[in-house]
């Protein structure tokens, strides 16, 4: 379904193709062999392939300043997973392992520095600073998600509203700024600014939903381990499923185990999960929020990027990758 987006979107699939890969070259030969290895196992693209589209739909072309920011984007996103696999001590992402496990977490960390770099030095030079001021406030928002996200997990009390929260400060700003930021860069009236803003939102947050999904998913192939996020003291989507749908006896007790969890405990959270249908109640929250994403699209008028984007928010609930 990406493909095929970045099909239609032809030559400035290509032209972004292109520049990001460019865009990290270094002499020094640590840097050069990890940023090619990084560049080798490249992920799913999502977010530059809605930078692309929403400037499609809105004005039909996509400019330099548009592939610009789809290169930052991509760039901001593989730092933040740099960062974030040294935070949650993953082993791999996206099939093999992490940059962490290669060389060590300060490799991991340094690298994605790097990359942020990067993404400010392509940033900076863009005469309408509404775009720096998103990027801007994106990165802050990701470093905010990951803190609450740390602070709840200590605390092991997430509530729904605290898990709207974290996945809006840690997903969903990237996806906001990825998608404004093609909207600036075509001139977007104020209509249309918030059009974007309100599709980015929920597609952000449905794009989160669905990952947090996919932890409680061992049967798919996804490159990263499963049930991680109960072992990391994560309250995600599935578990506030699960206490909207079980017994109040049976949420007390497993928020109590959360505080120590195992193996054992996240066998028993997933046979918990079956049995009160607790994902079924949570892929009804997740089409709640696509749904919102495609009514968000309904003032602008009809067109094949607009099709386009109307099939990737419904993409976000049922992709497995
Ligand atoms: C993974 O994002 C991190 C989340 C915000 C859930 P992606 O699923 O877009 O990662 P890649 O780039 O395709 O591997
Ligand atoms: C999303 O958090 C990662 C970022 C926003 C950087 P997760 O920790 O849930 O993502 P995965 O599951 O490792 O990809
Ligand atoms: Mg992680
Ligand atoms: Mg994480």
């Amino acid at each position: 379904m990406f493909r095929e987006v970045q099909r239609f979107l032809g030559e400035s699939w290509a032209d972004f193709q292109r520049q990001f890969a460019g865009s990290l070259r270094s002499d020094i030969p640590l840097l050069e062999k990890a940023n090619r290895f990084l560049l080798d196992h490249g992920g799913k693209k999502v977010r530059p392939t809605f930078t692309l589209l929403v400037a499609k739909a809105l004005s039909g072309r996509c400019d330099g300043q548009v592939i610009d920011c789809a290169v930052a984007t991509e760039l901001i996103h593989t730092a933040s997973l740099l960062h974030d696999d040294v935070v949650d001590k993953a082993q791999t992402r996206r099939g093999v392992p992490t940059m962490a496990s290669l060389y060590s977490p300060t490799t991991a960390v340094l690298l994605g520095d790097y990359w942020l770099s990067k993404a400010m030095a392509l940033l900076v030079d863009i005469p309408d600073k509404r775009v720096l001021h998103i990027f801007c406030k994106c990165l802050g928002d990701l470093a905010e998600g990951e803190m609450i996200q740390q602070e709840r997990a200590i605390k092991g009390d997430t509530t729904e509203e605290n898990y709207l929260n974290i996945i809006y400060h840690k997903t969903t700003s990237l996806f906001e700024a990825a998608m404004l930021a093609a909207a600036y860069g075509v001139d977007a009236s104020v209509e249309e600014i918030s059009c974007v803003q309100r599709y980015a939102y929920h597609v952000g947050q449905a794009f989160q939903m669905r990952d947090d999904m996919l932890d409680y998913s061992p049967d798919l192939s996804l490159g990263k381990p499963t049930g991680q996020d109960i072992l990391e003291r994560k309250i995600t989507l599935p578990l506030l499923s699960l206490f909207a749908c079980a017994p109040k006896s049976v949420s007390r007790e497993i928020r109590r185990r959360m505080k120590n969890p195992d193996a054992e405990f996240v066998f028993d959270v997933f046979t918990q999960i079956a049995r009160y249908h607790a994902m079924d109640y949570a892929q009804g929250r997740l089409e709640a929020e696509v749904n919102q994403a495609i009514e968000a699209l309904a003032p602008l008028p009809g067109s094949q990027a607009k099709t386009h984007l109307e099939n990737m928010a419904g993409q976000m609930a049922v992709r497995t990758a």
